[in-house]
């Protein structure tokens, strides 16, 4: 008899589609046993990972830190051009300008102290086809010789969502089986890549997932595509509406966030009391759900995306969801760098 391999796992964690549903459950599986149990041994003892950031983190960041040092490896964290050289990513650039170095250097070397390098770089905000090309992560990812993973760009933010989906485990569970991912007012075009993540991570979990959104901001078709496809494989429906009412009727988790137009890339949503009003999550949209947890990436902006009452009631799990970056950190990084134990 033939023996069927499993397919190859990519080299890089970039996107929770490159892995799949089953590789995304495995992981979080994993993070929810270390949270049980914390390793006692170092099983990344002697390893290094480097995590580079061209924007600001506070979660991202720390957890990656933490989780890299308690397993035993060393943490090399840069900000590109803010104590490193500016770097530049384009092919046949003539590196007149800010940049004094390449990513094909730069990433060459650190992949020769490192184990493993991570990349954190926002889109531009400008032109969506190109930051969906992903310009900064693709060209990091060209000059590595050793695995990549995404901190977060344009098109996802694949370990948020690993953290979202290990929440939804631990806190969705009889919580009910609607999820909402709630627009929300801000003050500037936020990215895509939280709600994108969210909502794959929302199909993984097995929940119905309703997007609710003013119109125009609907996210990629891509992605949307991919939470059909994987919403029917599990027999789960999508549902894209601008009907609040209906949309918070029921709901078991509402994943309040912010993130601009496609439609009108990089111009800031509209800023007029009465439409913050209607799309700010507070407490009078909350009691319309079925008892729903309130899930949001961080850093949140208090009493323009959610209110105070809802933020410090009991249905706010923002803070186990923040901890839970550093449980699926560490079973990301254990699973990347063979240190599985
Ligand atoms: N949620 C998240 O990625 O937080 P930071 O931007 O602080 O890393």
């Amino acid at each position: 008899m033939t023996a069927v391999s499993a397919p190859a796992r990519p080299r890089d964690f970039v996107d929770l589609r490159d892995w799949g549903a089953e590789a995304a459950l495995e992981l979080t599986q994993l993070a929810l046993q270390l949270k049980r149990r914390p390793l006692r041994s170092r099983p990344l003892e002697g390893r290094s990972v480097g995590l580079c950031f061209m924007n600001p983190s506070l979660r991202t960041q720390a957890s990656f830190q933490v989780a890299a040092s308690s397993l035993g490896a060393h943490p090399v964290t840069l900000h590109f051009g803010n104590g490193t050289w500016n770097m530049e990513w384009r092919e046949g650039a003539v590196m007149d300008g800010a940049a004094s170095e390449h990513l094909k250097e730069s990433v060459a070397v650190l992949a020769r102290y490192c184990d493993l390098l991570a990349l954190r770089a926002f889109p531009a905000g400008t032109v969506w086809a190109e930051d969906k090309a992903e310009p900064w992560l693709s060209a990091f990812r060209r000059a590595s010789t050793v695995p990549v993973v995404s901190l977060e760009s344009a098109m996802g933010h694949p370990c948020q969502g690993l953290a979202d989906l290990m929440t939804l485990q631990e806190k969705a569970a009889g919580a009910g089986r609607k999820f909402v991912l709630a627009w929300a007012p801000h003050i500037k075009a936020l990215p895509l890549a939280v709600p994108h993540s969210a909502a794959q991570a929302a199909v993984i979990a097995g929940m119905d997932l309703t997007i609710c959104r003013p119109a125009g901001y609907d996210l990629d078709p891509e992605v949307m595509s991919w939470c059909r496809a994987e919403a029917a494989r599990q027999g789960r429906t999508v549902t894209v509406t601008d009907d609040q009412a209906s949309a918070f009727e029921g709901a078991g988790v509402v994943y309040a966030k912010s993130w601009g137009s496609l439609e009108s890339y990089g111009t800031p949503p509209p800023q007029d009391g009465a439409f913050r009003d209607q799309w700010r999550i507070g407490a009078a949209k909350m009691a319309r759900t079925d008892s729903a947890v309130l899930m949001h990436c961080l850093p949140v902006r208090r009493n323009l995306v959610v209110d105070d009452a809802v933020l410090d009631s009991p249905a706010s799990v923002v803070i186990d969801q923040a901890e839970n970056r550093l449980h699926t950190a560490k079973a990301l990084l254990l699973t990347l760098l063979g240190g599985r134990q």
